[in-house]
């Protein structure tokens, strides 16, 4: 099972283990991972699951599809190049060992 780092505004980590198929929001939620809010319940609708891919890592989980795309307009925190909503990045064993960061707002 794919382990990912949820790296946390004030300095902190929290690594989060879930099979492969979980969301990246629902493996936070279920692991009380703070700051993924995620509103719209995984609907890419809300935008409050949004994360930074770590810069290193940016090619790994991809580029989002079209709605996550527009959605990631409406983020409270500034958007990046390497925003993502994570209930759109699935868990593989290739993105094991992901780091994402977790904004300071989602709303
Ligand atoms: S949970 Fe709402 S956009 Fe991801």
């Amino acid at each position: 099972m794919p382990t990912v780092i949820f790296q946390l505004p004030d300095g902190t980590e929290r690594k989060v283990t879930a099979a492969s198929g979980t969301a990246l929001m629902q493996a936070a939620v279920s692991n009380g991972v703070p700051g993924i809010v995620a509103e719209c319940g995984g609907n890419a609708s809300c935008a409050t699951c949004h994360v930074y891919v770590d810069a290193a890592q940016s090619g790994l989980a991809g580029p989002p599809n079209d709605v996550e795309d527009e959605m990631l307009d409406f983020t409270a925190a500034e958007r990046r190049p390497t925003s993502r909503l994570s209930c759109q990045i699935h868990l593989s064993d290739a993105l094991d060992g992901l780091v994402v960061h977790v904004p300071e707002e989602q709303v």
